[in-house]
């Protein structure tokens, strides 16, 4: 696979990243950034991370055959609208957003119908830091990459952007948009609201400084994500807003049940709910614990 001319819409993390990959994997000509601070983007092109950039998405398009969005999604619908007319015929369009149905229409919505050569895709895999200065080559490493095309994609296309992502290192699945939207309500959206709403629920106690100055080991593991981006995650609520509903009002009954059987110092309830997480945790997450 050989990308002449790759285009990074958002150069953050998870853009600045795969341009990196690909440069590492020498799979790229040339890499051009997009974004609205100068700032960033000088930062981009002096870490090697792109060769130049423009602040107009139109101009930023022109000539490529792959272009990457990674900005956050609810920047999605003006960047593709800002795109129309200007791409190459063979340009292919991908992004790296975290909830898949709201990208859709947001393409529909800005181009009219959905382009053929366009592949909705989003990587698993993160940091809680952002900006071009975040980027590292080695991200996507034994990472998965989902990619959700649709039924308007070109199956080329596809491919082609499945190669993209190997050449970075990722293992590549394909699954409906649906599907991914409840997925990752599970696996992510619904882990990141716990961490933000017990960091915030903890610091608007009265006893907070008392309450972070005692917090370690587990508390400083289980909130890290809460450190994220503020904007992507709003965004992301606001993208995902059914699946994400429904699992947090699934994972509410759960506490009320926990809460239920502590209150009842149901100790036996306990354990087994406590060794069924371990064993699930064990098993799924770390392959066999650790
Ligand atoms: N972080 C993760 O763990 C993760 C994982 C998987 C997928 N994602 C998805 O990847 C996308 C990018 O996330 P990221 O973590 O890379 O964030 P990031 O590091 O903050 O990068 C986003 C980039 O988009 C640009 N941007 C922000 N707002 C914009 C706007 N309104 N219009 C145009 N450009 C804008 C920013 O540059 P300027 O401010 O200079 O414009 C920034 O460089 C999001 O859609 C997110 O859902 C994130």
């Amino acid at each position: 696979m050989k990308i002449r001319r790759l285009t990074v819409i958002g150069v953050g993390l998870i853009g600045g990243s795969l341009a990196r990959a690909l440069r590492a994997a020498g799979v790229v000509d040339e890499v051009v950034g997009c974004g609205r601070s100068a700032a960033n983007l000088d930062q981009a092109v002096s870490l090697g991370i792109i060769d130049r950039y423009s602040h107009d998405v139109g101009e930023a398009v022109q000539g490529a055959d792959m272009v990457f969005v990674a900005v956050p999604l609810g920047a999605m619908r003006d960047t593709f609208a800002a795109m129309q007319g200007k791409l190459a015929p063979d340009a292919i369009i991908t992004d790296g957003g975290s909830a898949k149905a709201s990208v859709v229409a947001d393409a529909l919505a800005a181009f009219g119908e959905l382009p053929a050569r366009f592949v909705p895709g989003h990587p698993i895999a993160g940091t809680e830091k952002n900006g071009a200065a975040a980027a590292f080559a080695e991200l996507y490493h034994d990472r998965r990459v989902i990619l959700t095309p649709l039924a308007t994609s070109d199956p080329d296309a596809t491919t082609r952007v499945r190669a993209m992502w190997e050449a970075c290192g990722a293992e590549v699945s394909e699954m409906s948009v649906e599907h991914h939207d409840e997925v990752l309500a599970a696996t992510s959206h619904l882990p990141h609201m716990l961490a933000f709403g017990l960091v915030d629920a903890l610091a608007r106690m009265k006893e907070n400084d008392e309450i972070f100055r005692y917090a370690a080991g587990g508390f400083r593991d289980f909130t890290r994500i809460a450190s994220s981006n503020p904007v992507m995650w709003r965004d992301i609520c606001v993208a995902n807003k059914t699946a994400l509903s429904k699992m947090l009002a699934a994972f509410a009954e759960e506490m009320a049940d926990l809460a239920d059987t502590i209150a009842r110092g149901d100790a036996e309830h306990l354990l087994e709910v406590f060794e069924r997480a371990k064993s699930a945790r064990d098993r799924f997450v770390d392959g066999g614990g650790k």
